[in-house]
């Protein structure tokens, strides 16, 4: 067995977490993440199932990953969504995980209980109909629901990411709140991201929204309290202690874990690159170090390679990668989260 190496920086990060895109094709088109309503297609030259699943075996042998995500675009859209999921749940990683946009989650529930997965993360930002065909132009909100609902009741750990705008759903963040809470899952707030064509234009400042606004909004209904959060995880987690609007023993801790928690995603007010231990692999086959630097590193080749010869070339490509992370704080590049899946 190929001994995995220590691919660390001066900061003490290493890779620990991949990402894979298994398609850059998505079938929304949120405001946040392009700019004219246009629906992303996939890249060119996509790897294959086999390809990827090579590259995420070649990655836990060269450096030890531990937990995969799988992204887009939106995976669930990707013919190679079935296979790939197979082909990783084989490879005894710790953890793998989804991040989708739950439009099509009911379809795929059979092939994601089947694979063993324990936990999701749906995008979802408004609970509003309308709202809803705002940001995301396409979609239907209540197919969305009955996905959520149908993961829910299959007994698998449901996480939403909501990204906060200020003309959109800044109104939506309390009943996102509640609907959580009412359900058991952990809703994120994600801090927008000046990213891809936000850059180019004043969209980013107008619409953000900031962690204190978004504590702010929350405390007029809810007591709150910040609690711990894994040492490379990317949120600040808080734990909701009692709803104000509730009187009688509905109101306050339930249990040991209070009403629930959530999470914000301060990649402004709170930078979170000092723990990062992500890795990102774009679907047409470009490893990134960094969501924040548009460096990218080729490995097609790689994947013709045998494995050993593969992984010493890995080790460089990694140890080059690893360099691309910022020091301290998000200072946001053209990168397309969008290519690369957040
Ligand atoms: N800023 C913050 N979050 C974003 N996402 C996509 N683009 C941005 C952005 N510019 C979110 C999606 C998804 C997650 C992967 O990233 O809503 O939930």
């Amino acid at each position: 067995m190929f001994q995995n190496t220590m691919i660390v920086d001066h900061q003490g990060r290493q890779f620990k977490s991949l990402r894979v895109s298994i398609t850059a094709a998505c079938n929304y088109a949120c405001t946040y993440c392009v700019p004219n309503g246009k629906k992303l297609v996939a890249a060119q030259n996509e790897l294959t199932t086999d390809q990827l699943v090579r590259a995420v075996r070649l990655l836990i042998s060269t450096v030890g990953i531990e937990k995969l995500r799988i992204t887009g675009g939106e995976p669930l859209i990707s013919p190679k969504f079935d296979s790939f999921l197979q082909g990783v749940s084989t490879l005894g990683l710790q953890d793998i995980s989804i991040t989708t946009n739950a439009q099509f989650l009911e379809k795929k529930a059979k092939v994601i209980l089947d694979s063993g997965i324990r936990r999701i993360n749906v995008s979802l930002d408004t609970l509003n109909p309308l709202a809803f065909s705002k940001i995301a132009r396409s979609g239907d909100l209540k197919t969305v629901l009955s996905g959520i609902d149908s993961m829910l009741d299959a007994g698998i750990t449901v996480k939403i990411n909501m990204v906060p705008l200020r003309s959109s759903n800044k109104d939506q963040i309390l009943d996102m709140l509640q609907y959580c809470l009412d359900r058991n899952i952990e809703l994120r707030f994600i801090e927008l991201m000046n990213m891809g064509h936000l850059q180019h234009s004043n969209i980013y400042h107008s619409e953000f929204i900031g962690q204190k606004e978004i504590l702010d909004i929350i405390g007029a209904n809810y007591e709150f309290a910040r609690t711990g959060s894994a040492f490379d995880s990317t949120s600040v987690r808080y734990r909701v202690l009692s709803n104000n609007l509730v009187s009688g023993p509905e109101k306050g801790i339930k249990n040991e874990t209070g009403l629930g928690a959530f999470g914000i995603i301060a990649n402004e007010s709170e930078p979170f690159c000092r723990t990062c231990t992500r890795l990102r692999l774009s679907s047409n086959g470009y490893l990134y170090g960094c969501l924040s630097n548009s460096r990218r590193h080729g490995i097609h080749h790689l994947l013709e390679m045998e494995d050993n010869q593969a992984i010493s070339q890995l080790q460089a490509v990694l140890s080059s990668a690893l360099k691309d992370k910022q020091d301290r704080q998000f200072v946001g590049e053209y990168t397309v989260m969008k290519f690369i899946g957040g």
